[in-house]
């Protein structure tokens, strides 16, 4: 590793670093995906709604999202799409939906991954959820708040 890029590793925050770690590659990552699909197909709640989006194969959705979480956790760049229009226009979506969505991807990652390496991957998931929801949901100018808005609680 150059001078340099210790340098950088000190500046740049954690989740601009790609978690280099064994066993965290895209075999793995590839695997995550498939099982949380899996269970998110089953789920009584969310099975509906992606069916009604992905009619057919679901194999292209699998390999993007294999795609994006690599760029995520290994910074492989293998994803260039834009997920915030791909979910605003989900019109049937509401932010309890993102709390099953976040509950089976932390068991997923759990079933996977070693604790360390599963909250990392949980962390990034909830970030990203959060900035989603704001997409989605926030109305500049409504009574609800963005919530790390100065002075919500
Ligand atoms: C209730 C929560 C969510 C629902 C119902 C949902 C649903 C969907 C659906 C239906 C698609 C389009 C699939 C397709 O046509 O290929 C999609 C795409 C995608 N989702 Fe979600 N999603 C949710 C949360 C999340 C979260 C939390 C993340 C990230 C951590 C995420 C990341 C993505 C990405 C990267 C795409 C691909 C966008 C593109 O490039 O086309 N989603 N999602």
């Amino acid at each position: 590793m150059t001078s340099k890029s210790v340098l950088l590793d000190r500046v740049r925050p954690a989740a601009e670093q790609p978690l280099l770690r064994p066993g965290v590659d895209r075999a793995s990552i590839g695997k995550l995906v498939r099982e949380f699909y899996f269970k998110v197909r089953k789920d009584g709640r969310l099975g509906p709604i992606f069916a009604g989006e992905i009619v057919g194969d679901w194999e292209p959705h699998l390999e993007k999202m294999t795609d994006f979480w690599c760029s995520v956790i290994l910074k492989s760049g293998d994803y260039n799409g834009r997920p915030v229009p791909a979910h605003l226009k989900l019109k049937d979506v509401t932010e309890a939906d993102f709390d099953i969505w976040l509950a089976l991807f932390r068991e997923t990652a759990a079933e996977l991954f070693a604790p360390g390496i599963a909250a990392v991957f949980v962390e990034r998931a909830e970030r990203i959820a959060a900035s989603l929801k704001l997409a989605m949901f926030f109305r500049p100018g409504s009574a609800a708040a963005p919530p790390n808005a100065a002075g919500s609680t």
